[in-house]
């Protein structure tokens, strides 16, 4: 994990330097690695309007630079790395204005990294590098039955995790959930509102513990009832609380639709992670069942029955 720590920052210095040539080679083998895993030379040569000489010039020197692998077997090949694909994704942020520079890691997660990064107004935000597929392949299961899927897959699942999770975001936000604000996603990059406060995981002791639960359970029913999702991995591990006791929930890349098959199944171990850490860590009991029908009960209803 911390190599790719380095590696973004190491980028942060290349980019500013990268010829649009260098970029147009790394954009054409973005576009290659549905067909190929090495994309040979020739087919680079074939589809560029650069000259063949020069083709290969601008490949060495991206090699050189770790934006680029190559290989050498049957046939001379090249194959876009991962910091050749946060470079792309950050070209094209930096490009459209979304941000101006990055800064250090607000968190190292399993799966991803965020940064800290200035937007055009000087303004922090948060940018969210996804790895699926990389570590661990157990959220990346579901994904697999998608068609489409190119040679380089960990691009693809952190891709399609980085447009789920900013897709969460932006519903969420619509339904003004207590999410951090979805500004841009570019590949397997989100660009988000910066959250403050502390993690959840990280408080000891809480005078008001009741009134948290009680926010965090609230932002699930309005998650339910006005997004129509179940965020599917929360945990003391993705809320944050502020030091006005405001609470954010965040890391929504696994979020399921009402109407997914094992979305109740989900909603309940969510609500099982948060009445489990309550209990254990503040003494306040609550019953997954009677907490998991307060979410579910109609709004309507309720209002009837009151
Ligand atoms: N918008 C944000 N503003 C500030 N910090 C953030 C923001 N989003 C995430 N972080 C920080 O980055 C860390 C990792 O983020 P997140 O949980 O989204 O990634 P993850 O890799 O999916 O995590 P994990 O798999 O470990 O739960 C968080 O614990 C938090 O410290
Ligand atoms: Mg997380």
């Amino acid at each position: 994990m911390q190599v790719h720590v380095i590696d973004v920052h190491r980028l942060a210095k290349i980019l500013p330097e990268l010829q649009p040539e260098e970029i147009q080679v790394l954009q054409t083998l973005e576009e290659m690695t549905h067909r190929f895993k090495y994309a040979p030379v020739q087919e680079i040569k074939n589809r560029i309007a650069i000259d063949g000489e020069e083709v290969l010039f601008l490949l060495s020197k991206l090699n050189k630079k770790g934006l680029v692998q190559r290989k050498k077997e049957r046939y001379l090949g090249y194959l876009i790395s991962q910091v050749g694909y946060d470079a792309l994704a950050l070209y094209d942020l930096a490009q459209k204005d979304v941000i101006i520079s990055l800064g250090q890691p607000y968190g190292v997660g399993k799966e991803s990294t965020v940064y800290r990064a200035l937007d055009v107004d000087n303004q922090e935000v948060a940018v969210k590098f996804l790895r699926w597929g990389r570590t661990s392949f157990r959220r990346v299961r579901r994904l697999r039955t998608l068609k489409g899927e190119s040679l380089h897959s960990w691009m693809d699942f952190s891709q399609r995790a980085a447009t789920r999770e900013f897709a969460a975001l932006k519903m969420l936000e619509n339904a003004g959930g207590k999410v951090p604000r979805p500004i841009a996603v570019n590949r397997h990059v989100i660009v988000m509102s910066s959250i403050s406060g502390v993690l959840l995981l990280n408080i000891s002791e809480l005078n008001n513990a009741q009134d948290i639960l009680e926010q965090i359970i609230q932002q699930v029913r309005l998650a339910y009832h006005k997004a129509e999702l179940i965020h599917g991995d929360l945990s003391e591990y993705n809320i944050f609380v502020d030091e006005n006791n405001e609470i954010t929930l965040f890391d929504w890349p696994q979020w399921q639709p009402l109407t997914h098959p094992n979305a109740l199944w989900l909603l309940r171990r969510d609500l099982r992670n948060i009445t489990t850490f309550f209990r254990r860590r503040f003494r306040i009991i609550s019953d997954v069942e009677k907490t998991l029908a307060r979410v579910i009960i109609n709004p309507n209803e309720k209002k009837r029955n009151d």
